[in-house]
Formats: structure tokens, sequence, C-alpha cells
């Protein structure tokens, strides 16, 4: 847990270079910092404002604004910054709905398709726990042989992404994981739990910034969205502006799942909100025009 109180080894960080770095953060990844968190920045950044060798905040911000390594050093800024808590099968009500409820939906409509695919992302996946969750649900629910499954999982953390790919994962990512489920789909190692290889090549990772649009486009559009507890962190407008984003890359009748904390009230009238018996969800119109 921070410190409110900046700590002996940190670089002070006055108002002016605190507001520039904190609009910088926001513009780049939503994250908003508000007037409070000012000791909570300088220590959490003082470590990267030391490894390159500056003395000041403000010779920093001058780096992550024009300094050519500034995407990889922004890299950093957000292995930091970022909260990454997360465990298997978190949420059960709702991936109760997502099994038996969306899935088997979506698998009807779909099934007198030529070559039928569902295509499902993971939006701020973290260390992979939720989409290797993802994939042994779908490996449970017996999806008819046809269908062509994919597993889109990104973060805009480049440091998650490599423990995703991995897949090696201690006990506390397994507080809500039913006994079964880490016989049938992990390997017991010395110290850690690795996902099996059918889990795992089921899942795709890649680097992504959900504020990016130039390349969220190239996102194949998703029949369900995840985006758990990712937006819990951001202010109304990024929120909005993610969720336009994530819109624009579902199929229409697909469905949007959001952390239990969070809502669309006052951030879209896009979807339509749907009451499964398990969970309430949220679904773009079946009639949507489906063109960008
Ligand atoms: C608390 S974790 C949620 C993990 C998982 N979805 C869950 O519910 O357990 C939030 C994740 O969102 C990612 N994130 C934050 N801002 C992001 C952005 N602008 N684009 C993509 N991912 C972002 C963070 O790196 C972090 O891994």
């Amino acid at each position: 847990m921070d410190n409110m109180f900046p700590s002996e080894d940190s670089i002070p960080i006055n108002e002016s270079s605190f507001r520039l770095l904190r609009d910088l953060i926001y513009e780049y990844c939503g994250i908003y910092f508000d007037d409070t968190s000012q000791y909570l920045l300088q220590r959490r950044l003082s470590r990267r404002v030391r490894s390159k060798q500056l003395n000041s905040f403000q010779d920093y911000y001058y780096l992550l604004k024009y300094d050519p390594g500034r995407e990889e050093e922004l890299n950093e800024v957000i292995d930091v910054l970022t909260t990454n808590e997360t465990y298997f099968f978190r949420e059960s009500n709702q991936l109760k709905a997502f099994t038996d409820e969306i899935l088997p939906e979506l698998v009807e409509r779909k099934t007198n398709e030529i070559s039928p695919s569902l295509r499902i992302w993971s939006a701020g996946c973290s260390t992979g726990e939720e989409p290797y969750s993802i994939a042994i649900l779908l490996l449970e629910a017996r999806i008819p042989s046809h269908f062509e499954i994919e597993i889109f999982a990104s973060d805009i953390s480049q440091r998650v992404l490599k423990v995703a790919r991995n897949g090696l994962y201690t006990k506390s990512s397994f507080r809500a994981t039913a006994p079964k489920y880490i016989q049938r789909y992990f390997n017991r190692l010395e110290k850690h739990f690795q996902v099996v290889h059918d889990v795992k090549k089921l899942v795709n990772f890649g680097q992504l910034n959900l504020l990016d649009e130039g390349k969220l486009v190239f996102v194949k559009k998703m029949d369900v969205i995840f985006c758990r507890n990712v937006i819990i962190y951001f202010d109304a407008q990024a929120k909005r502006r993610v969720i336009d984003n994530l819109f624009n890359r579902l199929k229409p009748g697909g469905f949007l799942l959001l952390g239990h904390s969070e809502s669309l009230i006052n951030i879209s009238t896009q979807f339509n909100l749907r009451h499964f018996v398990n969970d309430m969800v949220y679904q773009k119109s079946v009639q949507e025009l489906d063109f960008i």
C-alpha cells in the first residue's frame, strides 16, 4: 500500500511538474491522478527519474514528452502505475451468465452459418487469469466442433503480458477456483501451477491501449468483450472513449461484460441492458449497422 507521504529517497515533485505529468499520463492511458495524488506519483516514479539519471521531475516530463525513446519509457511508467490485481474465475455469477446463458444464445444464433466462429476479447487482461478462465469455460462448455474459437487478450502493460504468456501462477491466483479445474487444466510445478497447453493455445495476447483508436480499428469484431475492472481508474471522459471504442469492436448482438462495480450510467446509452438469470450484462443491438 502506498503511503501518502514522500519517503526519504524520493525526489521532490513540485506542483507544476505534477500537473504536467499527470495530464500527460491521463492523455496517454486514461488513468487520472487527482490533486491528492501528488505524493503518490512522486513515490512511484522517483525510481524511474533516478534510473534515467535525471535530477528533477520536470526533466523527466520533458523526456516523456520529447525524447525519441519516450514510448519505451511510457511503458515503464504504465508498469509502475497500473493496478493489476486479478485472479482466476473472478465474479462467478457473471461467468455463469456467460457459460449458461450467453454462450448457448450465441451458438444457437450462429449454428447454421457455414463457418461459425466465437470471438471473445479480454480487454485489460492483466496477468492472464481472466482470458485463461474464459478458455477453460469454453473447453468445459463443449462448443460444437465446427465452431472456430478465438480468444484475444490485451493489456497496455508489457510486464503483465509477459507473465500472462508464461502462464505460471501461484496460490493467490486460485482463491476462487474450483479444485476440479486446477486438476484438469494446470500442471503442478515446484512453486507454481502451469496452464496446460490446450488452454494456452486458445489465447492470443497483444499489447493494446484501449484509448489508441488508430490501433483498435485492426481488432476483429467480437461476440463478447470482457472489460472488467479497467475503467474504474478512468474519469468520465476517458470511460466514454473506451466504451465507444469497445462498442465499435462488437458485432451486432454482441455482449459487453464490465466489472461488478462498473456501469454505463452517465457514460453511454448505446447498449441495451440484458437481464439474464445469473447477471445483467450490456448488449449491442442486433439491428445495429456494422460498418466500421
Ligand atoms: C485490475 S486489472 C483487471 C484485470 C482483469 N480484467 C480482472 O478483472 O481481473 C486492470 C488492467 O487494466 C489495464 N489497463 C489500464 N489502463 C489501460 C488502457 N488504457 N488500455 C489497456 N489496458 C489498460 C492495466 O494494465 C491492468 O492490467
